[in-house]
């Protein structure tokens, strides 16, 4: 049996004080939610983050991470960094990082190679956009992208490491796969894994992004292969945030 994890994306929003307000709300709630939790500020305020969440159970992740270790590369945070800080999870191939960055399935693998190197946990995002549903490729272009990093870690998927679908149609937009839907796409992606080793892809936690909200949360990770949640909007708000976290049994 797979525990479900509900993670919080912040994007880029935020600020110390509101910050601070919401994670406050966060852990008065906590008690009430029967998953595990996590959430994943913006690199500037990761350190508050863990200052601000010392002796909970909330662990801590980062968006993103540079696929080189060190060196000469400005703006760049590696995941040797964000591991020193304490960060459990990283962000691999958001769509936001794949549509607004030019993020290359080919950069998103080796990303998920580095954070596997420093012992982090990379969450994989994948999903199709809207024109690809409509065009009835929705399962290829997923099939593309969890193959391309299962590939680069020679066809067996890294026990721990997860993957989040978030269909790209559905971030921020209101709209949200049907648990049908959503749990097709799960199912598929798990049969990708299958590397010989079943019981091990059997344990592989799946999150579902994408508009999830207190109301449509019970009913998504109702679904068998849905494992939690990766929440954008409705992380920013305490409310919601636990109202999500209570849905995940
Ligand atoms: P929303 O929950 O705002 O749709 O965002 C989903 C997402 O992109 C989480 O990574």
């Amino acid at each position: 049996m797979r525990k479900k994890l509900v993670a919080g994306n912040w994007k880029m929003n935020g600020s110390l004080a509101k910050n601070q307000v919401l994670l406050d709300s966060v852990k008065q709630g906590l008690a009430s939610a029967p998953c595990d939790v996590a959430v994943f500020p913006p690199f500037p305020y990761l350190l508050p983050a863990f200052e601000s969440l010392r002796g909970t159970r909330v662990a801590i992740g980062a968006q993103t991470l540079s696929e080189y270790p060190e060196g000469a590369y400005t703006g760049e945070v590696s995941a040797g960094m964000l591991k020193e800080l304490g960060c459990v999870y990283v962000l691999v191939g958001h769509s936001e990082r794949r549509s607004l960055f030019g993020e290359s399935d080919s950069t998103v693998a080796a990303k998920f190679v580095a954070a596997l190197s420093a012992g982090l946990l990379p969450v994989l995002c994948f999903g199709e956009t809207l024109a690809e549903r409509n065009a009835g490729v929705a399962l290829d272009v997923v099939k593309r992208q969890v193959l391309a990093v299962l590939e680069r870690c020679g066809g067996v998927w890294p026990e721990q490491a997860l993957l989040a679908y978030e269909p790209v149609w559905a971030i921020g937009t209101g709209l949200t796969a049907t648990p049908l839907q959503a749990q097709e796409v799960h199912a598929f992606a798990r049969s990708l894994l299958v590397s010989g080793v079943a019981e091990r892809d059997a344990g592989v936690r799946i999150l579902y992004g994408g508009s999830v909200k207190p109301q449509n949360a019970a009913e998504l990770f109702a679904q068998p292969d849905i494992d939690g949640g990766l929440i954008g909007g409705a992380s920013l708000q305490a409310e919601d945030f636990l109202g999500i976290c209570r849905a995940a049994v």
